[in-house]
């Protein structure tokens, strides 16, 4: 009985002591085991006279009772407590300052072509894209410029064989836009894409630029109908009080062709500087598609007429935003890019 009462003690000590569930795991081996001491006591019964057994077999099992009753009481404190260790080391500490994570924008040549394409979505235009490069044919021939032309020099280009070239205009993408939808009127399709030319690369100038093309085909389009478009375009671009003027051109693929102006944006009309003391800017070229042109891609000019322009997005985006330096479109620098993200 005595050994009843120490191994009792013992035990309870020892499961009191368990800090861990594995502690309580190891107790529970060495006391309730099938050889731990509990089972050995049960083996010492046989040797102890007959009178005594019942009640050292009742001492032993009330002991077991007692010992596993103590293990599973224990064995609840500790899974709370380990729970609460877990959470504890688990827990988020929402003061820490959170990592920047730098949102990119907009380049302000995409701005100010979506700007675009959006006004004339509007007005029931489609935007069409073409090839980067294209032959000799839709570049220049069909534009009516042939082989010994001489506005083919100022676009001297970059050949990839003698055929083949980079546009130097999106007036390629007017000319296979024209000859697949002949005979089909009406078009009005606004063309979006990167140019290329043999040129100096200066504060205006770039061997690699944007342009977007114009084109309306139906019956009976006028001069008029190019400027109210026109103007309505440099309204929504430069604002609301900005008028635009015509100046007589040249362009082989239109006639009659005009340069235009918009009021310039710094003086307002005063003249300034920036526009030379005239009060206008120019912004783009245009015209009435030459007859050649229509010929060329299959419509007849006798039942169809109508309108194409063609206008530099750089321009546009420098004459908006006030950039003195075309090349700072193509560098990349982040502190440039960033500025626009207010105009997306
Ligand atoms: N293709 C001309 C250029 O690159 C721009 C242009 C002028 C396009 C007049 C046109 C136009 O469609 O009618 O300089």
């Amino acid at each position: 009985m005595e050994q009843i009462n120490t191994i009792r003690t013992q035990a309870l000590e020892c499961v009191s002591k368990a800090q861990t569930l594995s502690e309580l795991n190891d107790a529970r081996v060495r006391y309730l085991g099938k050889k731990g001491e509990i089972q050995a006591l049960m083996k010492e019964m046989k040797s102890l006279p007959k009178e005594e057994k019942p009640a050292f077999g009742a001492a032993v099992n009330e002991l077991k009772q007692e010992v596993s009753q103590v293990i599973e009481e224990r064995k609840i404190e500790l899974e709370e407590l380990e729970m609460n260790k877990k959470i504890e080391n688990e827990k988020i500490d929402i003061s820490l300052p959170g990592r920047q994570f730098k949102l990119g924008n907009k380049h302000p040549l995409r701005i100010v072509q979506e700007e675009l394409e959006d006004l004339f979505v509007g007005l029931g235009y489609q935007v069409i894209e073409g090839n980067d490069i294209v032959n000799d044919e839709y570049c220049f021939e069909r534009a009516n410029i042939p082989k010994d032309h001489p506005a083919r020099a100022m676009q001297d280009s970059l050949y990839i064989d003698p055929e083949w070239l980079l546009r130097t205009h999106t007036t390629a993408i007017q000319m296979a836009v024209l000859e697949e939808s002949a005979p089909k009127l009406p078009i009005k399709v606004v063309c979006p894409g990167k140019v290329y030319r043999r040129d100096d690369d200066d504060a205006t100038h770039s061997h690699q630029f944007m342009q977007m093309e114009g084109l309306v085909i139906a019956e009976k389009v006028t001069l008029a109908d190019l400027k109210g478009t026109l103007e309505f375009m440099a309204k929504k671009l430069f604002g609301e009080d900005k008028k635009i003027r015509f100046r007589p051109s040249y362009f082989p693929f239109t006639e009659p062709s005009v340069e235009v102006d918009v009021t310039c944006h710094i003086c307002n009309g005063k003249g300034c500087p920036t526009c030379k003391g005239t009060g206008w800017i120019e912004i783009l070229g245009a015209g009435e598609v030459h007859p050649n042109v229509l010929k060329m891609a299959g419509y007849d000019p006798e039942k169809c007429n109508g309108f194409a322009f063609g206008v530099g997005i750089e321009r546009v985006a420098m004459l908006k935003y006030g950039i003195d330096d075309i090349r700072h479109f193509y560098t990349n620098d982040q502190r440039f890019n960033d500025q626009f993200k207010r105009y997306e």
